[in-house]
């Protein structure tokens, strides 16, 4: 299968935070991918802008170093990477001062998509939203890209909203959540509205629960402070997961376009109902001298590095149809995976002898991105009508062929939906803010009761706890499997 590039028009994009972490990592390797492929081409500058002493050169430098880490597989055409950081520029530039914006808006060209990307904490959103409209940077085309974490609870979220607010209106914000950028996660979109065949049956009628898993075997290192503020709950389960509830729970809205997905997500996530106290289970790993609390160097801390819930979404469709959602650091494996457990057939006309066999629809996220469907079949050969379940497997590599093994990072995807204007993998602000108002009381209630969380091994499948909260429901966890 051929992949298409659909060119933009040039661009200015400003990069606050230009020589950090983020900006290194994610956002220039995957401008630079996005060059190698020709979907941005001449007349586009992307201008760093940091408080370091750097100048252009030196800019130039850092990025080019930061490739070869991590687009190595681009960097192999020289002439590519050194005709891409010809189009770097760097300003020495305060977020929280006035220097360098003269700078900074000379460079600037009139009458072109102008994006502001915010790779910075959120405590200079403001200053920094502020002095791009005192300087006179806001155009018609201008867009602010701001990263997550978006706030730490509803009423930050909602400080953060009215600050951006008073500067950018709602369709000049693109919040990001890097999961939205995967391609297996559109692909979620894809296969429920795409296909007859999953719609009919995707309702409470048919389904007897849906286990999301988003396990990592990762720890936390280098981001200790951050993370020990946060916890899963914050970190993950807030964001992430939640957007893949959002698209596997949503009806399926009119068009896919931004504000009709986004109306969608929004009405499942106030359909949430308040999560039960013995409804959750809160975990911390352990290990031998690197176990959480040594890893934070917090021998008292009581931040979650897992957490399991069981939650429902209260709605015609899904009333009666528990949604089980676990994430966690340092687990056995890295696997993310959308279980859709069916119901069993409502009689067996082969007796009891036959067992009981439902269908399991599983969605692989990341790694070995794929879809299997778990059918029961007659196992072959004499002995009567055995049943066994089979699974019909599909990974997305093999079935669209070699250049799709290695499909393109979320924030691929991400910045070239900024500069093209489009909003639909973007969270919009009351989204968030409906996500923060579900998860502080589950937070508020762990601090009410000084919730501890429970030990689980590093490397193991998270506390047994997790286990009983399926358990006592008659059910238990698909495996976590690389
Ligand atoms: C980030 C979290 O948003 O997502 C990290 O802050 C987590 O803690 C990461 O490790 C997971 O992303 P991915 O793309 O590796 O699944």
């Amino acid at each position: 299968m051929v992949s298409r590039v659909i060119p933009v028009d040039p661009f200015d994009l400003v990069i606050f935070g230009g020589t950090g972490d983020l900006a290194q990592r994610k956002i220039l390797p995957a401008l630079f991918r996005r060059f190698c492929a020709g979907q941005w081409v001449d007349g586009a500058q992307i201008i760093g802008a940091a408080r370091k002493g750097y100048d252009s050169d030196g800019f130039r430098d850092l990025v080019r170093e930061s490739l070869k880490t991590h687009a190595a597989k681009q960097c192999q055409e020289v002439s590519a990477l050194e005709s891409f950081l010809r189009r770097l520029d760097y300003v020495a530039l305060d977020g929280v001062s006035d220097e360098g914006w003269g700078h900074l808006a000379r460079r600037l060209k009139p009458g072109r998509v102008r994006a502001f990307y915010f790779s910075v904490g959120p405590r200079l959103f403001g200053p920094l939203a502020e002095r791009i409209e005192a300087h006179g940077l806001i155009t018609p085309l201008t867009r602010i890209v701001v990263e997550k974490p978006f706030g730490h609870d509803l009423d930050s979220a909602q400080a953060l909203n009215a600050t951006l607010a008073a500067h950018f209106s709602e369709n000049q914000i693109y919040r990001i959540d890097h999961y939205l950028g995967k391609e297996t996660v559109q692909n979620l979109m894809a296969v429920r509205f795409g296909n007859m065949l999953f719609e009919p049956l995707w309702n409470s009628q048919y389904v007897d629960h849906i286990q999301i898993t988003v396990a990592e075997s990762v720890g936390i290192d280098g981001r200790e402070e951050y993370y020990d503020r946060a916890g899963a709950m914050r970190d993950m389960m807030q964001n992430h997961l939640m957007q893949l509830l959002c698209l596997i729970a949503m009806e399926p809205p009119a068009k896919f376009d931004p504000d009709a997905v986004r109306d969608e997500k929004l009405k499942v996530i106030r359909a949430l109902d308040p999560v039960e106290p013995h409804h959750i289970v809160r975990g911390q790993f352990e290990g031998e001298g690197s176990g959480y609390r040594q890893v934070v160097g917090n021998e008292r801390s009581t931040t979650e590095s897992y957490v399991a819930l069981r939650a429902h979404v209260s709605n015609w469709r899904w009333a009666g149809t528990p949604f089980y959602l676990r994430t966690g650091k340092r687990l056995v494996a890295r696997s993310s995976v959308i279980n859709v457990m069916f119901k069993d057939a409502p009689h067996s006309i082969f007796g009891a002898d036959a067992g009981r066999h439902a269908n399991v629809l599983s969605i692989r996220l990341q790694p070995n991105e794929g879809i299997t469907l778990k059918v029961t079949i007659k196992e072959p050969g004499p002995g009567g009508m055995r049943l066994v379940d089979v699974p019909l497997d599909m990974s997305f590599a093999e079935a669209l062929g070699p250049e799709n093994q290695d499909p393109p990072d979320a924030y691929e995807r991400l910045v070239m939906d900024v500069i093209r204007g489009n909003q639909t993998l973007f969270m919009r602000g009351d989204e968030v803010e409906a996500a923060w108002a579900w998860t502080d009381p589950i937070i508020a209630g762990w601090q009410a009761r000084g919730d501890v969380p429970k030990p689980y091994d590093s490397g193991s499948t998270g506390p047994g706890d997790a286990e009983l909260l399926m358990k006592r429901d008659g059910r238990r966890w698909q495996g976590i499997n690389p």
